[in-house]
């Protein structure tokens, strides 16, 4: 039995596996419980059960994939549901399960289904450059001790820059259009994945999370290797609502079981917890656990929690130094003719010429949004700020650079709690310090300056000039550092640090934290791959230590 659910919500997975009562979680002690099945989640889970640990993965969503027990199939193919389809992720926002996948508890955007965000998100695959690493992660965290954990990921889930199976590129006029106009600037072309340590003045065809023409990532390239193994077990709709502590010990979770109702599940005698709730919402397990700042803790308490007694609170800075890219749009005519994928005719069947395409592996559907990522860095107040831009057809003609303040960035936030149990911004991460706000004016004027030259053609559109484009700044939804990794003990002496190196919690004996919130920095580029490696490394240093 590896599939463990039940209640009204388990209808879909009876027929893919079997299915029974919540108790059946009574019948068995567990090694290693993983709350969360995200990226982080379903690979560190992965990596417990292969080493022969009898392991629990609980997830609080439903499964996206028809493995997992998704039903709302496409129309011409009753394998594939439109998340798997690298075509459709440009428009997931206006699919039907958009809101059924969202988190409706987190300040910002997460995705609260199996997968997690690689579930709903863009599928740019960056692989993060050395100096990501080596410059503020811990000893033991340096890029030459990631780097194999990273060679594990990508012989797995390396992503790719040529997706279709008849080795074409699919609507490449943008592509063309930009190329000409950063080569004309003195940029290089490079390819992304194979020369990820090259970040200044270089664009690149872009790298997707796709495998076999389909959304890949954890889901397709990690569980179903667990789920051949007796030892390991996924509950999916499963809530997990805080841990049960004996003081420094964990002996168990309490969930809210698919069925609606709480149970308490318990670990083995020498078990650990793995958190990987994603970086908006383990700080809340951690907070309902009696663990973080006393205000959030008595937050918890409101929202209708049983924490722990007083005596038993760990006072550890969780939620202290959230951070995230901030994206600045930048649109504009290309003075060129291309369009986007045609979204409706693809999920009603009557774009034949590119669904026949894809029934050959091929095509326009087997790529993602963007047509070209950008990536280059400044020298600003003494540090090097980088940016990118992910460059993707907005409209008939019209390009949207998704610009982002990436690594080097100075800002950060705090993230806290609502007495509805939701997670909110106490402080923005966004522009804190006035070196990240001239980074972003000197980047936005530079972009301007160049796009509005005479020679482009190149119009922009909606925000027309610099301020305006300033002003439109959103979310990056690379959420880090809410339980950041590192050596300084923030129990004591206003350290900064909520795990130690081998990502266990301070103060706790066998509690640790796998996803973005423990990560000390922000990368160079969008995220879920740097997640995805830490995530590897971290599984291999919790089972040695
Ligand atoms: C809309 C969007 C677009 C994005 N685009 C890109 C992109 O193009 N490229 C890129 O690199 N990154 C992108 N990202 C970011 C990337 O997807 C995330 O950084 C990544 O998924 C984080 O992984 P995680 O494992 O840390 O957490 P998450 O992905 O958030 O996973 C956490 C998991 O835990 C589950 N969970 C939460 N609370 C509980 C609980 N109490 N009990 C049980 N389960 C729980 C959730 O349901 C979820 O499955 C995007 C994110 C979003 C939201
Ligand atoms: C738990 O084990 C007992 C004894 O083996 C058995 O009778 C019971 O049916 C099991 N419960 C579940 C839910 O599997
Ligand atoms: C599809 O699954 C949902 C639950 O995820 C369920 O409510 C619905 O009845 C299912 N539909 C079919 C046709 O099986
Ligand atoms: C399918 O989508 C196309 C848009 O591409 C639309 O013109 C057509 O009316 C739709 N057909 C049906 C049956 O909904
Ligand atoms: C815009 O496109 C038209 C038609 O292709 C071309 O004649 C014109 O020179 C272009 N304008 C610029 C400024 O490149
Ligand atoms: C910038 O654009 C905004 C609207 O897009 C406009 O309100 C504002 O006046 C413009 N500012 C300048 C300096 O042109
Ligand atoms: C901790 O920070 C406070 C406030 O900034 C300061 O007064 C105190 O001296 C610091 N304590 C230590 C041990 O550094």
């Amino acid at each position: 039995m590896r599939f463990l659910q039940a209640g009204p919500l388990t209808a879909a997975l009876s027929a893919v596996a079997g299915v029974a009562s919540a108790s059946v979680f009574q019948n068995h002690t567990y090694d290693y419980i993983v709350v969360g099945g995200g990226p982080a989640g379903i690979i560190s889970a992965e990596k417990f059960a292969q080493a022969g640990k009898k392991v629990l993965l609980l997830e609080r969503g439903v499964g996206p994939t028809v493995a997992t027990g998704a039903n709302e199939t496409l129309v011409w193919n009753d394998e594939l549901t439109a998340i798997d389809l690298p075509g459709m992720s440009a428009n997931v926002g206006a699919l039907d399960v958009w809101n059924e996948y969202m988190c409706t508890d987190t300040e910002g955007m997460a995705a609260c289904v199996l997968g997690g965000g690689v579930t709903v998100n863009y599928m740019v695959f960056v692989h993060p450059p050395a100096r990501d690493f080596d410059d503020k992660w811990p000893q033991g965290w340096k890029w030459k001790d990631v780097e194999p954990a990273a060679d594990r990921l990508y012989s797995r889930n390396p992503g790719t820059l040529l997706p279709s199976a008849d080795g074409k590129r699919y609507d490449q006029v943008l592509y063309n259009v930009l190329s000409k106009f950063f080569s004309g600037l003195g940029w290089k072309s490079v390819d992304m994945s194979a020369q990820p340590d090259e970040k200044t003045k270089v664009y690149s065809y872009p790298a997707w999370n796709v495998q076999d023409q389909k959304r890949a990532g954890p889901v397709r390239t990690y569980l179903p290797e667990a789920l051949k193994l007796d030892n390991f077990q996924l509950a999916l709709g499963t809530k997990v609502l805080r841990l049960i502590r004996s003081g420094s010990k964990v002996t168990g979770v309490e969930v809210q079981n698919a069925a609606g109702r709480t149970e308490v599940i318990t670990l083995a005698n020498h078990g650990r917890v793995v958190l990987a709730a994603g970086a908006l919402s383990t700080p809340r397990v951690l907070w309902n656990s009696g663990i973080g700042h006393k205000a959030q803790i008595e937050t918890a308490q409101k929202s209708g929690v049983s924490v722990p007694p007083q005596a038993e609170w760990i006072d550890l800075p969780v939620g202290v130094g959230v951070k995230d890219h901030p994206i600045f749009p930048i649109a504009f005519s290309a003075n060129s003719s291309f369009g986007l994928v045609d979204y409706e005719g693809v999920l009603n069947g009557s774009d034949t010429r590119d669904i026949s395409l894809y029934g050959k592996n091929s095509g326009v559907l087997t790529q993602g949004k963007h047509r070209m990522i950008f990536f280059t860095s400044e020298e600003i107040d003494g540090h090097t700020q980088y940016f990118q831009g992910s460059c993707a057809p907005t409209a008939e003609g019209v390009v949207t650079i998704t610009s982002y303040l990436t690594h080097g960035l100075t800002s950060s936030g705090v993230l806290g709690l609502d007495t509805t149990g939701k997670t909110i911004f106490e402080q923005s991460p966004y522009l804190q310090t006035a070196s990240d706000r001239k980074a972003a004016r000197k980047f936005v004027q530079n972009m301007v300056d160049e796009i509005t030259a005479p020679s482009t053609g190149f119009e922009l559109q909606t925000n027309t000039n610099v301020s305006a484009i300033l002003k439109a700044q959103t979310s990056g939804n690379h959420y880090t550092t809410t339980a950041k990794m590192g050596t300084d003990d923030g129990r004591y002496n206003n350290g900064t640090s909520v795990v130690d190196t081998n990502a266990k919690v301070y103060g706790v004996d066998n509690l640790f934290i796998v996803d973005g919130s423990i990560h000390p920095d922000l990368p160079t580029g969008n995220i879920q791959t740097t997640i995805m490696v830490v995530a590897e490394a971290a599984a291999a240093k919790i089972l040695h230590c």
